[in-house]
């Protein structure tokens, strides 16, 4: 694909180059590189992969020496200065894939550098951090963004809008559940697993999805884990977890949220990536299960390794289309085309002169802009300090949310003594 003849090009640049990336990343770029970005207020506009940043550059320099040509090729940077090497390239917007403890930096440099933003969830872990990045997009007048693509999940769509059609009334209580293989804890994120747990990794997505599709207030958070797989019994490292939220309505009606996570289900599970989730409202009832809605297939000595026995082919999967060209596509690739196309409604979707509403109407996008993501951010910080807490020998921690003493708080059994986690109003 050529962009001679075109001058709308967004040029991109990605931070990290692992499984999300395979999964979602590459095929978007490789794809929108063949095919170009369409929208009637802005034309066709090519988006380019023009830069990577990886800690150590070996996963981008592979897949450039394998199949660069699909995406056109890119210059790949390593080591400290990666990002601001990026960045100097003269990107419009970038991607950050990183392991979620390290969004925030990378993040940050990109804002600074006056590029549109996308992260990966969970945004970052801290409503302090949340906080300075909205500010530097602010000040830079770009956007910053947060996938969570299980909001562009079919089913998890159909309920939002059942409820935002009031045909579901009134949520009362929700239970979430996502199973992750050993695998995931044991090999892939074997690197930057120590003190980490699979909640703030996969039960965020449950948390927006609450959050977007309900709204309300927070209330309180409480939580506990397990350890003894992954780590040591008594370490900083989790197996799994459970979450409760209370939120509240502006009825003063409350409902209770629990998410269950694990990344230590053995690998032969059929499952494989085990997602359910079932809500109870005044007037009906919504369960969904991945393996449900989906599909059973065996394959003597390929599944479940090779070829997984319940696939989600909705998420992100490779088809022969029924023209017969090889595709990859699912939501999961479709909320960055999204982003992407935002970003070009922006930079190309009217005068220049009009760039600033434009700019502030895509930030009133309250699904992925980091302005929306409080909520979530702070179930997150809250989430991470209660199993700080429990490490240290000190469980049972409730942290409240906007009280009397602060924004978020820690609360121990027993003690008068309230930790201030976040001062500001969450
Ligand atoms: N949306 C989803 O369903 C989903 C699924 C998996 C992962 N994720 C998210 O994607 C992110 C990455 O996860 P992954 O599964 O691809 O992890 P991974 O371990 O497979 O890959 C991480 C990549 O980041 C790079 N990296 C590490 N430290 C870096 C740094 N300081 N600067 C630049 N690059 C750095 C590594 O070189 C590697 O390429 C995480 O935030 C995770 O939560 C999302």
């Amino acid at each position: 694909m050529s962009s001679a003849g075109n001058e709308k090009t967004l040029k991109a640049g990605l931070v990290g180059f692992g499984m999300i990336v395979d999964e979602t990343y590459r095929p978007f770029f490789e794809t929108v590189h063949e095919t170009a970005l369409y929208q009637r207020s802005t034309g066709p506009v090519e988006v380019s992969l023009d830069a990577v940043a990886t800690r150590t550059g070996s996963r981008a320099e592979k897949y450039l020496a394998e199949r660069g040509d699909k995406v056109g090729g890119f210059q790949s940077f390593a080591g400290e200065n990666a990002i601001e090497e990026m960045t100097s390239t003269g990107l419009n917007f970038a991607c950050v894939a990183s392991p979620d403890d390290r969004h925030f930096d990378s993040c940050k440099r990109l804002l600074e550098a006056g590029t549109h933003l996308i992260v990966e969830k969970p945004s970052v872990l801290k409503l302090q951090e949340l906080d300075e990045l909205v500010a530097l997009a602010d000040k830079n007048n770009v956007t910053a963004k947060v996938v969570y693509h299980k909001l562009f999940d079919p089913d998890h769509k159909k309920m939002r809008t059942l409820v935002y059609d009031n045909i579901l009334k009134h949520v009362n209580s929700g239970y979430c559940s996502l199973l992750e293989p050993k695998a995931i804890s044991g090999k892939q994120f074997a690197q930057w697993i120590t003190g980490r747990n699979p909640g703030t990794y996969v039960a965020v997505h449950y948390i927006k999805l609450i959050d977007y599709t309900f709204g309300g207030k927070l209330k309180t958070v409480t939580a506990t884990g397990q350890r003894g797989l992954v780590g040591d019994k008594d370490g900083p490292t989790w197996d799994s977890c459970q979450l409760r939220m209370i939120y509240e309505y502006d009825s003063g009606r409350e409902a209770a949220f629990d998410i269950h996570t694990s990344w230590v289900t053995p690998d032969n599970f059929p499952g494989y990536v085990e997602q359910e989730v079932s809500f109870r409202f005044d007037n009906g009832l919504w369960n969904g299960h991945s393996r449900k809605r989906g599909v059973e297939c065996t394959v003597e000595e390929k599944t479940p390794f090779e070829l997984k026995n319940s696939m989600n082919n909705h998420f992100n999967a490779t088809f022969i289309e029924p023209w017969n060209e090889r595709s990859q596509r699912g939501y999961g690739i479709e909320v960055i085309e999204q982003f992407a196309k935002e970003v070009a409604e922006i930079e190309f979707g009217g005068p220049e002169s009009e760039r600033q509403a434009r700019l502030e109407k895509i930030r009133s996008l309250g699904y992925n802009d980091l302005s929306a993501d409080r909520q979530t951010v702070a179930t997150v910080q809250a989430l991470e300090a209660i199993l700080e807490h429990q490490a240290a020998g000190d469980p049972d921690c409730v942290v409240r949310v906007n009280d009397e003493k602060g924004g978020l708080v820690l609360y121990r059994p027993g003690s008068d003594e309230a930790e201030v986690l976040y001062d500001g109003t969450v």
